[in-house]
């Protein structure tokens, strides 16, 4: 099956020792999560959502866990991949140190690679040290001192936030690193000195050093703010580097993690004073894009995290042009975004500090979605007084209107962009309906509030049987792949489990369902296996479960070559007879379908057993 090229360099049986030494308990445990024995099971409060009662739920015995409230599951790897936002690889190395398994090393090229990439972190290491020690011990940096003091920079965020500085002279780092055995050329390559025609001067000088970290804390650059306005420019920030892509950083991404996945949704910010200022007022889920434009990377890298982004952007009119284009960003990653808007001229750490944190969740609380942050950026942007202006929003608005899926958001935006463009709610009615939208019904609520998950079809729910019991006994795989082809199953995410599931087993090696965890990297996936594994135990005749699956489906694949048999015939004028051959054929098929059922095997109820 198709592995990501990166995880193919650690074989198969190393993970597999990794993963079997590596009790899910005791890493889960450790990882924070306060698991309590339940019966044969261990349960918490799910650290991936926020709950009152415990539905995370992990099995010693199957070495899997699964949460019941938000369908998150998998085996100790997803875990230690999704709770601590490491990427396969890394969660692998994290796991093997822990056990004392030496990972094989790659070829000799790569090793040296790894060894110039440590040496480098290393020094950005001593260099955030060496910047910090500055600033908070030496008398050149008093001022520094007082200007942070003055911004309201409390000794604690200080050094959580490690901050430092340099002071005005020009060979300090250089001096400093050289000393400590670092040569010129990796100071060049992290971008802390440049070394040209003067020689090697150090890049940062009498400069607030803001430590810029990467998703795990290692740090990549800095960000050195000036301390008085005629020292241009502004912010001077670490050139690209082996270690830093600006387009892959978030400030503050690795501490603001744990608090993410609990408040389920990230702030996003513009600056550094932003992210510090909010952080030691105890809003801890915020991140910056430092000044540069949201990239697709950024996007998916909070994807990994969170289902949900609000932009709290500067309140000018750069800030709202940065937050429109940070929008679209993250929309095509499917998150979930809204946006806040400040009062013209300011931004988080100012109005925080203004009006009070309080004031500052409230302004965030109530953020804006799509629709009426389009309308407000159409209304901010444009003459909406003009008549062609005018009908040019509503034609957008309309456009968005209809693609809302809940009945009384959509009423709720046409009573708001009413108000908000001036125009009769009914306009916008007959809009949308001449824009094509009929009324449909709401999806159904259950009593609990949530959206009901739909109902399966019985075809999709004989496909959901058949692949339970696939999961629940691997060992009727080859059987089962030798009766049916699971191209021929209908239900798309039942499709995509199928192929996983076929494609995983072969002749050379059979299906293992911790490793087709480890393979698929599917969510969906590892959330289906998870849940069958915790949910149920195997019926005693599971291998006549799996026959009446067959049987049904197989019928239903029939029913669906007659009916292509006869839409053939019909379109294309065929030749009569050999149509009716193919109809007879099929017919015949499944009527000996059905004789072998009345012979023997019973009939199965689809929703037996379903829950
Ligand atoms: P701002 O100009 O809004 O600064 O730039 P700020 O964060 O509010 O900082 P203070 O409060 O004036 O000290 C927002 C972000 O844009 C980047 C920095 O990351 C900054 O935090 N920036 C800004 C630069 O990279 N270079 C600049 O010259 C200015
Ligand atoms: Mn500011």
């Amino acid at each position: 099956m198709n592995r990501s090229p990166k995880r193919n360099h650690v074989p198969r049986e190393t993970i597999d020792e990794i993963r079997s030494r590596s009790d899910i308990v005791e890493i889960i445990s450790e990882c924070g999560v306060a698991l309590r024995p339940v019966g044969r099971n261990f349960k918490a409060l799910c650290p991936f959502h926020t709950e009152k009662t415990p539905s995370f739920t992990v099995s010693v015995e199957k070495q899997i866990f699964h949460c019941f409230g938000c369908q998150t599951g998998g085996n100790v790897i997803s875990f230690v991949q999704k709770h601590e936002g490491k990427s396969f690889i890394e969660t692998i190395e994290w796991l093997a140190e822990r056990q004392n398994i030496l990972l094989p090393t790659q070829d000799a090229r790569e090793t040296a690679n790894q060894k110039r990439i440590k040496t480098l972190e290393d020094l950005n290491h001593f260099a955030v040290e060496y910047y910090h020690r500055q600033l908070l011990t030496e008398r050149a940096s008093e001022s520094a001192r007082q200007y942070l003091k003055h911004r309201g920079v409390q000794p604690k965020t200080l050094r959580a936030f490690q901050l430092g500085y340099a002071t005005s002279g020009r060979r300090e780092i250089v001096k400093a690193a050289t000393d400590k055995g670092f040569t010129i050329q990796q100071l060049v390559d992290v971008g802390l000195i440049k070394d040209e025609d003067k020689g090697p001067q150090d890049r940062f000088w009498n400069r607030i050093l803001f430590p810029i970290q990467n998703e795990r804390g290692v740090p990549v650059g800095f960000g050195g703010r000036a301390l008085s306005e005629d020292h241009q420019p502004k912010y001077l920030n670490s050139p690209a580097t082996t270690l830093y892509d600006k387009s892959n950083i978030l400030y503050n991404l690795d501490k603001a993690r744990q608090s993410l996945y609990k408040q389920q949704r990230v702030l996003l910010v513009e600056g550094y004073m932003d992210v510090l200022m909010l952080y030691q007022s105890g809003v801890e889920n915020v991140v910056a894009s430092s000044g540069t434009s949201l990239s697709e990377n950024h996007a998916r890298l909070l994807k990994r995290f969170v289902p949900e982004v609000v932009i709290v952007y500067d309140g000018d009119a750069s800030g709202f042009q940065a937050a429109q284009r940070g929008l679209h960003q993250l929309l095509a990653e499917d998150l979930r975004v809204r946006v806040a808007l400040l009062p013209p001229g300011e931004d988080p750490d100012s109005f925080a500090r203004q009006h009070g944190v309080d004031a500052f969740t409230e302004l965030t609380d109530k953020a804006i979605n799509l629709i009426e942050f389009q309308i407000q950026s159409a209304i901010q942007n444009r003459d909406i007084h003009r008549v062609d202006v005018k009908t040019q929003i509503v034609k957008e608005v309309t456009e968005t209107l209809l693609n809302l899926k809940n009945r009384i958001e959509r009423t709720e935006y046409i009573k708001y962009a009413a108000k908000e463009l001036r125009v009769d709610e009914k306009t916008l009615w007959d809009q949308l309906k001449d824009a094509g939208f009929k009324e449909t019904s709401a999806p159904r609520q259950t009593r609990r509030g949530k959206v009901a998950p739909q109902k399966l079809s019985a075809r999709a729910q004989i496909e959901h049987q058949l692949i339970e019991a696939l999961i629940q006994n691997p060992a009727l795989l080859p059987y089962v792949k030798s009766q049916f082809d699971c191209q021929h199953f209908t239900e798309p995410r039942f499709v995509r489990i199928a192929k996983l599931l076929w494609e995983a087993d072969t002749d050379d090696e059979r299906m293992d369902i911790q490793t087709l965890i480890n393979d698929s990297g599917d969510e969906a996936l590892n959330a289906f296996v998870s849940s069958v594994l915790l949910r149920k135990t195997p019926p005693p005749n599971l291998q006549a479960r799996v026959e009446g699956c067959l049987k049904k489906l197989r019928n239903f694949h029939l029913q669906d070559l007659e009916q292509r048999v006869r839409s053939h015939a019909l379109a294309e004028g065929a030749d009569e007879m050999e149509t009716l051959e193919q109809l007879v054929r099929l017919s015949n098929e499944r009527r000996a379908l059905r004789g072998r059922d009345a012979e023997g095997t019973h009939d199965e109820n689809p929703n037996e057993g379903r829950s």
